[in-house]
Parts: structure tokens; sequence; C-alpha cells
């Protein structure tokens, strides 16, 4: 997977905190993004976790000390920040929270944050810390100092604490925090835009416990949803019933029936930039919804027939709007995946159709797309074959950004 933070260095600050087992977990996941992490330790993060451990991860030595003699001109705390992509301080102890919020400078992590240029290396602070001491007005104050002196604050989460409580100031997992990392550095061409996106199926109720419903998992959707917020858009999400976290950053909307998805869509349709329907909408719906459970006759065979109804086409319907926003639709084909793709693209009187397999792509974490427009064709991946749809879906919301 091609990862925002590929080549992207980060200046790894860590304070005092049980939770600095966590960012063991998070080296290892930036290095296999293909980030390079230089880690700096307090003397009271060496408490909870050694520089060992942090340095095997890394594949480099740790600084502890503002007076290490390594570095040729001693100015550690200059050096490691001017190399720096970001500084990310996690755990980030109260304390370093308020050395941060006073400009202090008398370890190296509080050093290296004030010597380091504010504008080329942005501060990324992960508290970790019990409730009361999240909560408290002194903390209060510091988070907002440092806030309006340009930090970015992530989490903390709330839950089961170290110390037996349960309240705000848990640090987030290490997944979470990866992704909000690689969502901060990422490129920011839809930075102002609003992005509306469906996904999903949807469910039509025949009776309370039977439905008909549409292949789809999803994560296509989710995923378009995911690299559009990190490309900065202001991103709305309805989402069909499926069992996918939301994305960081992304507003969501849950639906159920295609008659859902379109009253969710409609109303915010024409305020945005762009409408991407990855929804696989179910064509018909029953045209009847028992109260009650359709029950089998006894010992006769008696299936029933349903009469079906048809669903309104929600990406007709937005192409169709005096503004529209510009239109990007899918097309699961299971054969002459050009033509009958570019049919269905002029049929609805949409700029842009992206078509792919469908057998070929249900519920499975890679996929592969083809781009039609007015214009022509083009292959994501670009070197045709098979790539994750997230690499896919950072691909599309590039090309997309080019249009808008
Ligand atoms: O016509 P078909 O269902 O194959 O078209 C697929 C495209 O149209 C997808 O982008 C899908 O999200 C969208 N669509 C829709 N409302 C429907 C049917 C399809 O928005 N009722």
């Amino acid at each position: 997977m091609t990862s925002p933070l590929r080549g992207k260095h980060i200046l790894l600050a860590m304070t005092g905190g049980i939770a600095g087992y966590k960012v063991a977990e998070l080296t290892r996941l930036l290095v296999k993004a293909g980030a390079t992490v230089q880690v700096m330790m307090t003397e009271a993060a060496q408490q909870f976790i050694t520089p060992v451990t942090m340095q095997a991860l890394s594949n480099r030595p740790v600084f502890i000390d503002q007076w290490d003699a390594r570095p040729a001109n001693n100015m550690a705390h200059i050096d490691l920040s001017r190399e720096a992509d970001a500084m990310l301080v996690a755990p980030a102890s109260a304390d370093a929270i308020a050395a941060l919020a006073q400009g202090r400078a008398d370890d190296l992590v509080s050093l290296t944050a004030l010597a380091r240029r504010i504008h080329e290396c942005p501060l990324l602070v992960v508290p970790a810390m019990n409730r009361e001491m999240w909560a408290h007005p002194a903390t209060r104050r510091n988070v907002a100092q440092i806030e309006a002196d340009g930090a970015t604050v992530i989490g903390p989460a709330s839950g089961d604490q170290a110390c037996g409580e349960v309240g705000d100031g848990r640090m987030l997992e290490a997944q979470q925090i990866f992704d909000d990392v690689e969502a901060r550095l990422a490129p920011k061409p839809l930075r102002g835009k609003k992005l509306l996106i469906t996904a999903g199926p949807t469910f039509e109720p025949i009776d309370p416990v039977r439905g008909i419903s549409n292949h789809s998992s999803g994560k296509m959707g989710f995923a378009i949803a995911r690299a559009a917020a990190e490309a900065g858009a202001d991103v709305t999400l309805v989402a069909g019933p499926v069992h996918l976290p939301t994305p960081r950053g992304v507003r969501r909307i849950d639906v159920q029936t295609a008659r859902q998805m379109f009253d969710a869509v409609l109303p915010l349709a024409a305020q945005q930039h762009a409408f991407i329907a990855t929804a696989a909408v179910a064509d018909w719906r029953p045209a009847e919804v028992h109260e009650h459970k359709l029950k089998k006759a006894e010992g006769a065979v008696t299936a029933p027939t349903i009469a079906m109804a048809e669903n309104p086409d929600i990406l007709a319907a937005v192409a169709a709007l005096s503004a529209p926003p510009y239109c990007v639709g899918f097309a699961a084909e299971s054969e002459k995946l050009a033509e009958h793709a570019d049919a269905k693209r002029r049929r609805k009187g949409i700029p842009l159709i992206v078509a792919n397999l469908g057998p070929a792509t249900f519920g499975r974490d890679d996929n592969a797309l083809l781009l039609i427009d007015e214009q022509g064709q083009r292959e994501l991946p670009e070197a045709g074959g098979r790539a994750d749809k997230l690499s896919l879906a950072r691909a599309l919301i590039a090309e997309l950004s080019t249009r808008l």
C-alpha cells in the first residue's frame, strides 16, 4: 500500500506514561508505511519502556539527553527538528503539555519543540493521562494554549485507564494515531471542497425479518471517504448497512433502504463540489412491506409472489439537478466492462464513471478500476494488475482533485 507517509521523517518524542507501550506499536506502523522515525525519550518515558526497544523498532539510536555528544555541533535539538517533517509527542503527559504551553526548554523534548521551525515541522500531540489530570483547569488551559500556538491535539480517547478509573484521557490506539498522522501529513488538494459519497448496499425489507439486498461490503466507498478526508475535503458519507468503522474526520449518515438513501442525499447534493456514488443501490423494493413475518402455511407449499416497485435512481437524480456537483458513478459489470460502463455513464448523464468487475471486487480488499469519461479511459492501478482499495481510492481522489 502506498502511504502518504512514505519518505516522511517523523520525530517521535516520548514523555512519561504507561501508554508508551502503544507507541512501540505505532513506531512499527510508521516504519512499515515507509516513514523514517527518530525517537527521543525523556527520563520519565524511560521508566515505562526502554530506549533499546525503541531503537530496535525504529532502527535508529534513540536520543535521551540534550547534552548528547553525537551530533557534531552538539545541538541535537536543532539538527533533529530541522530534518523532521513533523514532531509527534506521544505519549504526551500532563507535564509535557504544560512545558509546551509555557515554552520551557529544560529537557530534550520541550527544548526541541521550542527550537523547531513551527511552519515547516508541525507539532502533533497525543495526550495520555488520568481523567482528573485531563479535566483539571490547568491542563484545559495548557491544551487550549498549545492549540492556539499551532499544535494539533490527537485524542484522547475515553475508557478504562491504567489507574483503574474510567474517563477521558486514555491515549488513542496505535492504529488510530497512525491514521490521524497519515491524514495530517497527506497533500491537501481538496481543502475547501465538499464531497458527498454513498457506500454499501441498501436493504429493502419484505417483512420484519426478511429483505432483499445487493452484494457490497462498502469497503471501496469507505476507502474513498477516507482518502477524500485525508486530501482535506469536507466529507459526508451516506452508508447502507455495513460493518465498517467510520473513517476519522468523516460525517456519516446511516440508512437502510434506497429511498432513505435518496432522502439523505438529495437535500445535501446541491451544496457539494462532487458526488461519488459507490453504493450498490437495490433497483427494486418489495411494493409492500408486511407488518408481521410472512408465515409458511402448515403442510402446503405456498411460496409467496412478491410484487416489486422501482427505486429512485439517486445518481441520475443528482446529475439532473440544475447545478449538479461533479458526479462520479460506479459500475459493477460481469463482462464487456468498458462498453457497458460507458453506456451507463451516458444514460445517467454524468462526466465520469468508474468500472470494475463485480465478482472480482465484492468483499475483497483489492480491486482494479477503469475510469471512463468523454475523453477516454484510464486504468487504476496505472501499471495494470490489482491494488488494495485504499491505494486505489487515493489515486481516484488525486484524479478527481485535478477535475474540481
Ligand atoms: O444502474 P446501476 O445501478 O448499474 O448504476 C450504478 C451507479 O448508479 C452507481 O454509482 C450507483 O451508486 C448509482 N445508483 C444510484 N441509485 C440507484 C441505482 C444506482 O445512485 N437507484
